[in-house]
């Protein structure tokens, strides 16, 4: 089995000392995912398992995988995008004894030879964000035989999974992390809000005061992009298709308009929808010359990066995530991060305090699956009593106590006769 990645190597003392810092940095600030590591340390409940996770590396990620590690795991991890990856961190993996397949900047043919390396350990849980592993052991049935459940991390995973269900094709019961509420209510909106500002500035450093920004999709990631832009001076316009999110965004303070509208006026154009072809050529030769545009949804269809390829005559890296295309037409424009997810190929990702729930989240989640190996084959909301935990737990850690109901109030609300007090 390979241990460690030939690029990584553990004399390099620079890159994994880099990495352990980060590393505990973050862990500093996921107060409940080391409260879970103090207690299942020490009961090594995974003992005899393995673990093929493919997830962005980065510190945050670094701490769940160190979890089930030394919960007694074996764990495999690669990538779940060819620019979320940070390097050091994957080297202090490796020198935990962690077997990582994945470096930043790998070509495609890479990324899916480092998702077969993990399929290959034949795991007996999967953990995933955006359905990659899991869709690729459906594809490479031999791969599948061992394993008793996956969890999946975010909306587009979750998506692709339904699918895989609804066409009677899923082999094995999935938790959807990402519909748990202490995840998408904190990682996607906040979580994915100041890490997509982040990664803006970190790629460009402009200003977004009095800037027209528009925001493509008003769901959980939408909303909290278009809040953080909002608060730092920016003009947000939102672009939705769903009616009732449209309103929402209205009511919330935005302009809704067309995508067709929005492209003469935006500065700044984000996506995150987890749908395709949202912003085309079509829509880019009615924009204002010098635009920048980016993407934070899971994949990089959002914008369509092989049609603005066909139409550039050249194209030069300015800054580290900043890409100037000079277009056929004569106009240029300037893309964050190739289009993939800017938050991570721009900046480092979430930030450990919204992680620390999502994590949190997908620790339980596999444990539950381990003590509920029969659950049927379908794609699983996170048990309620799971999700109320995380909240109670973080709580505690804020040090926050909140009021419980009283016997009255209890009493209140369970009848239906007028007059109960
Ligand atoms: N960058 C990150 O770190 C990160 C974190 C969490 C989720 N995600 C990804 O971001 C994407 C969005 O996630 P979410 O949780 O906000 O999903 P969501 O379902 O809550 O919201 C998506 C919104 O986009 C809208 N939409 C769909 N097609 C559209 C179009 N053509 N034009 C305008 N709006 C459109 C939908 O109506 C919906 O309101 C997904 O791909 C998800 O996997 C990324």
């Amino acid at each position: 089995m390979q241990n460690k990645l030939p690029e990584y190597s553990i004399k390099d003392i620079n890159l994994f000392k880099i990495g352990r810092y980060k590393v505990l940095w973050a862990l500093q600030h996921m107060p409940v995912v080391n409260y879970l590591r103090n207690i299942y340390s020490k009961e090594k409940i995974f003992k005899g398992y393995r673990i093929g996770a493919c997830l962005h590396i980065t510190s945050e990620t670094a701490n769940l995988i160190l979890n089930f590690k030394k919960a007694g795991a074996e764990v495999y991890l690669c990538a779940s995008n060819p620019l979320s990856t940070q390097d050091e961190v994957a080297a202090y993996l490796v020198k935990q004894g962690i077997s990582v397949f994945g470096k930043r900047n790998e070509s495609s043919e890479e990324y899916y030879k480092n998702i077969e390396n993990v399929a290959k350990t034949m795991p007996h849980f999967i953990i995933d964000d955006g359905g990659d592993l899991i869709t690729f052991v459906h594809q490479n049935q031999k791969y599948i035989r061992n394993v008793i459940g996956a969890t999946e991390e975010t909306t587009t995973g979750v998506i692709r999974l339904k699918n895989l269900y609804n066409q009677k094709l899923l082999k094995f019961p999935i938790i959807a992390v990402n519909n748990a509420k202490t995840k998408y209510l904190f990682d996607n909106r906040y979580g994915t809000g100041q890490s997509t500002v982040d990664g803006l500035l970190r790629a460009t450093n402009i200003l977004i005061a009095g800037k027209t920004v528009v925001v493509c999709g008003y769901g959980w990631c939408g909303k909290g992009i278009a809040q953080r832009f909002k608060g730092m001076g920016g003009k947000v316009i939102v672009v939705e298709i769903d009616p009732i999110r449209a309103l929402e965004a209205i009511m919330d303070g935005f302009s809704v308009m067309s995508i067709n509208k929005a492209s003469k006026i935006g500065d700044i154009f984000i996506t995150a929808t987890g749908n395709t072809s949202v912003i085309t050529m079509k829509e880019i030769k009615k924009m204002k010359e010098g635009v920048i545009l980016g993407n934070s949804g899971h994949f990089n269809v959002e914008i369509r990066m092989d049609e603005i390829e066909k139409n550039t005559l050249r194209k030069r890296i300015i800054r580290d995530g900043l890409t100037e295309y000079f277009l056929k037409t004569g106009k240029k424009i300037f893309i964050l991060g190739e289009g993939r997810l800017l938050n991570l190929a721009c900046a480092e990702g979430h930030p450990p305090e919204v992680m620390d729930m999502s994590f949190a989240n997908q620790f339980l989640s596999i444990k539950f699956l381990k003590e509920n190996p029969y659950m049927e084959i379908n794609v699983h909301n996170v048990p309620e009593e799971i999700d109320k935990q995380v909240a109670k737990y973080k709580l505690n850690t804020m040090n926050v106590k909140i009021d419980s109901l009283t016997k009255i109030q209890k009493k209140y609300l369970s009848s239906w006769e007028l007059g109960t007090l």
